[in-house]
């Protein structure tokens, strides 16, 4: 587990932001089994943090605990200078969108929209001039009087998200909101959750297993895996400075070799030798990004700019063509690398069995140790 500056328990992180929501050893047991271990965590005032990690890891506790829903075994959740950790929900100020859309099946979009200020006893006149906001915002104003099962799957996504928003929380909490829409919708409402969140300054936090969204969403990354905390960074430092192999495979594609380190900058894997950066030793495992690597033909002369690389011979196996992409599988010493390459009208290699070789940069190889 990694201990950064952002996830001590100051009154501000390291950029001396406020701390808005404060997760302090927040711990659940279900028996003996733990659902989320000790987790540290400071969200900043007006960001968008993600937790990001494989189905069972521990999000939905995490967001649920936020939200008042499920008791912590342990630890505390402040919100500003407030320990709310045993709060009821409803006083929580806090908006939440799940994957399942929940909504009222027999009231319109409006009343669903309204509900939640008519709970508060929100006079008349504001509730309506509040949801007409709020459907603004999500750009519904005119299908208010259509009932959910008169919506596309987006639409209703979006009337819940209104419904979240229209109390104007101060913390919006978000639990796989996109999971069951198409991939195309996927990407529109990414950017239209990032635009709201944005414009309103909301500090909110986005439960999600697909690292796209994450890294295209949010100022930070929350990736945990099993219960615990991997690494807290900003998209780019997860990805391009993952904490573990854990992180560096789930957080984007990478091939793995596994090798002894030799402490004179080389790792031996099987007959071949690579170079890594530093000097590590021992048993460790090497990492690297497929767009990082470079397929050419076996003999070629290649110049990457004087810089220093790695090479390693092998036989093309499959290509794959993906449309943006041509994804190469290449036999190497018995190992399986994945060589990607922007598709030129898929153009490129094409006949399995060719001999080529692999090329990529010293400094685009990731170490990691295995323990003795
Ligand atoms: N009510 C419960 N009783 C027992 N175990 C639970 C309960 N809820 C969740 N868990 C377990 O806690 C772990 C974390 O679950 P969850 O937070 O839903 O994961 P995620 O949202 O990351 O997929 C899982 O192993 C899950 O089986
Ligand atoms: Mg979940």
């Amino acid at each position: 587990m990694m201990h950064q500056t952002v996830l001590c328990g100051s009154a501000t992180v390291s950029d001396g932001r406020d701390v808005h929501l404060r997760l302090d050893g927040l711990t659940k047991r279900y028996g003996e089994s733990v659902a989320v271990a000790a987790l540290d965590l400071a969200v900043p005032k007006g960001e968008l943090v993600a937790l990001l990690g494989p189905s069972g890891c521990g999000k939905t506790t995490t967001l649920r605990m936020v939200a008042g829903l499920i008791k912590p075994t342990n630890g505390r959740i402040v919100v500003g200078s407030n320990d709310i950790t045993i709060m009821p929900t409803y006083r929580r100020d806090m908006g939440l969108v799940f994957q399942s859309y929940a909504l009222f099946p027999h009231m319109s979009v409006a009343k669903n929209v309204a509900f939640g200020l008519e709970m508060r006893s929100v006079p008349k006149p504001e509730i309506e001039r509040r949801v007409k906001e709020a459907l603004g915002m999500v750009r519904l104003e005119a299908l208010a009087e259509r009932k959910p099962r008169e919506l596309s799957g987006g639409q209703q996504q979006r009337v819940a998200l209104a419904r979240a928003l229209v109390i104007r929380p101060s913390i919006l909490l978000l639990d796989e909101p996109l999971s069951n829409l198409d991939a195309k919708l996927r990407d529109e409402m990414r950017n239209e959750i990032r635009d709201i969140q944005q414009s309103l300054g909301i500090t909110a936090v986005f439960v999600t297993h697909d690292q796209v969204e994450a890294l295209s969403m949010c100022d930070k990354v929350v990736v945990m895996q099993g219960g615990k905390l991997e690494q807290v960074g900003t998209p780019v430092d997860v990805y391009e400075h993952p904490a573990s192999p854990f992180v560096a495979s789930f957080v984007g594609r990478t091939n793995r070799l596994k090798g002894t380190a030799q402490g004179d900058g080389s790792v031996t894997i099987g007959a071949m030798k690579v170079l890594v950066p530093g000097r590590p030793g021992g048993k460790v495992e090497i990492m690297v990004r497929p767009h990082r690597m470079k397929l050419v033909e076996e003999g070629s002369v290649e110049d990457v700019a004087g810089q220093e690389v790695n090479r390693l011979a092998g036989h093309l196996k499959r290509v794959t063509f993906v449309g943006d992409l041509l994804q190469y599988s290449v036999d190497v010493g018995g190992a399986e690398i994945v060589v990607e390459a922007a598709s030129d009208h898929g153009r490129g290699f094409r006949i399995v069995g060719t001999p080529v070789a692999v090329l990529w940069r010293v400094e685009d190889t990731m170490v990691f140790g295995r323990g003795a």
